[in-house]
Order: C-alpha cells, then structure tokens, then sequence
C-alpha cells in the first residue's frame, strides 16, 4: 500500500497519537541521585548544577520523603565523608555517612529502593577509583576494599550496589563478599560501560571526587569504542551484575541500543551531571524550554533501551509526567 491510500498523518491527529505511542517515561524509571555531606548542616548548592544540592544527612533523608510523595521509588547516594585517607577507609566505616544515611532514610521509608555508588574516589585523598602506588592504580587490591565497601551498604540497609570504579572483577569480588556475609539478595547494578568522559566534570565537584594526578583513562572507557562496551557488559554480566549500566547517556545513546539488543538484560543509563548542567545553562540564558528538554532526552533515553535512567532531573520532572 502506498500514497494516496496510505497516509502517515492519519494517526498523527491530537486525539490519536497519545493512543500510539511506543515509548512511555514514568517517574518509575527514574533513579535520584543524591549527595549526603556530612559536614555540612544544612544545603549546599553545587556551583555547576544549579537547582541541585549537597545535603546533609537529615536533608537527605526528607528529599527521599518528598520525592516518593513524586512518585519516584529508587535512589543512588554518593557521600562526602568527614574523613579521607589513602584507601578509603571512610566508605566501608560502618558508621560512614551512607551508611548513616541509609539506616535513617530505611527507617522512615521502608519502600525506598536504596542504592549506593561503591567507589573509593569520594573517600581517598588522592580522588582515584582504586589503591595507589607511585601514581598507578592497582586493581587487584582495590577489589577486597570494594567488597568490604559493598557489605558495609548491604549491612545499612542497601537493595542494590552499584560498582562505578571500573575495576576488572569488582563485580565478582563484590558478589563474593556479599554471598559470603549473607547477602545473597542484595543486587548489583554495575558501572559495566563507563567511559572516561568530560561529562563527569560537575560531579567532581558535587562529590568532592577530583583527582589529585593523571586522569581516569587507564581505568574508564576509551570513548571512541562500542564494541569494547559489549565485552565489559558481557564479562560484568558471567561475574554477577543484575543491571548493568551504561555512563553517559545522551551522547551514548548507540551503546545503550547495542547492549540492550544483544543481552536483553535490565539496562540502566546515567544522564550525568554534564548533561544536566548544559541543559540548565541554556535554559538559564532562554535558548531552549527546559521542562520540554528534559522530557525529550529522558525519552529518547529510554527509547535507546534503558529501562532505568539515573538523572538530576527526576524530582523536577516527575512533577509533570
Ligand atoms: C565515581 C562516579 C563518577 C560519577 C558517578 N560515580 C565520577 C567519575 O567517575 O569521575 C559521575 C556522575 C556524573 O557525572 O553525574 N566513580
């Protein structure tokens, strides 16, 4: 059948096309991100990510109250530690801020889903994902702490731990150490597709995670590659990942297509603090409507195959969906 019998604006008329579309965006598949600092009392907006703030561990747990009332049910924390030292030592504490945090916010908002980045960047002195020595990252070594990280979240009270160092075997390892401590039920969502991207630069500052030498390259992702991405998806899934992830979102959008076409596996995409900061930096200046913006990238995130997507702008756009 062609033109004049057929015709592409039939089911375009207002009326008919919200009956048709393919690709629908709840304040479900969103995940907060959420900064806790514990030396601060009370909300600290980041410089470069305006509307976004660090807060303190009381803040943190009444943005969790006011986003579910939104809808939104799962969150990511990131802490900022009052202490910071060679390997960590503050992120696997057993009264470290998230695990502070994520005993407070279990305790009044039983149905949150809570999940936490496990990483040493926030915790170390030097802002590196792993242990150090004469300015290289090891990896094997980086691997006991990252379990020990994992069962300090599990024991606080996480559903789902999300390993972002992208060290090889972090998921194994973390797997191993929550079987063994009797957490066989606490998932892993991994950091599997993470590239060394200009993206994070917000973040740093938001997290306090800058690094002290060098850069990420020799652990992150070469961002010229996809099929690179498809091996470390793969090899995160044969170690244990439930849900793997693919970091940036927007400019990524092939990679999370590809992952999800090839593994049918629960897809999560991060829409990093780049994105966030470059949307509302135009809208600031009136170049572009930001709440259509937002809608738009969400959408043609998930449209790529997420069936997650962790953004800054889950409470602001869960208002409108
Ligand atoms: C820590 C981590 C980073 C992000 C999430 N977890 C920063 C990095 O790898 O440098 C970035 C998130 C964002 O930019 O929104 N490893």
């Amino acid at each position: 059948m062609e033109f004049p019998k057929l015709r592409m604006r039939r089911l375009r008329k207002d009326k008919i096309r919200p009956l048709l579309k393919e690709t629908k965006l709840s304040a479900e598949d969103l995940i907060m991100p959420i900064f806790v600092d514990e030396n601060i009392s009370s909300p600290k907006e980041i410089p470069s990510m305006p509307g976004y703030f660090r807060l303190p561990i009381d803040g943190a747990v009444k943005e969790v109250g006011e986003a579910l009332e939104k809808g939104i049910r799962a969150f990511i924390f990131f802490g900022i530690p009052s202490y910071k030292d060679e390997i960590g030592s503050s992120a696997f504490d057993d009264n470290g801020v998230i695990q502070k945090t994520l005993r407070k916010v279990k305790k009044d908002y039983e149905d949150a889903v809570l999940i936490t980045d496990v990483c040493l960047c926030e915790y170390t002195t030097h802002g590196h994902c792993g242990v150090v020595k004469d300015k290289v990252i090891l990896n094997d070594p980086t691997l006991p702490i990252l379990g020990k990280i994992a069962v300090s979240h599990a024991k606080a009270g996480a559903d789902i731990v999300a390993p972002s160092g992208m060290m090889d075997g972090m998921v194994k390892a973390i797997r191993e150490a929550l079987d063994e401590n009797g957490f066989e039920d606490v998932a892993i969502m991994s950091y599997s597709a993470k590239y060394a991207s200009s993206f994070y630069g917000p973040f740093r500052e938001a997290a306090e995670s800058g690094y002290a030498f060098g850069d990420r390259k020799s652990y992150q992702m070469d961002i010229h590659n996809s099929d690179e991405a498809l091996r470390e998806v793969e090899l995160d899934l044969k170690e244990g990942a439930d849900i793997v992830m693919v970091k940036p979102a927007l400019a990524y959008l092939d990679i999370i297509w590809r992952v999800k076409e090839k593994f049918k596996v629960p897809v999560a995409a991060y829409n990093v603090s780049g994105e966030y900061s470059m949307v509302k930096a135009a809208a600031k200046l009136g170049f572009l409507k930001e709440e259509d913006i937002v809608y738009e990238i969400l959408v043609s995130i998930k449209r790529a195959g997420a069936d997650l997507i962790l953004t800054y702008h889950a409470k602001e756009i869960a208002e409108v969906l």
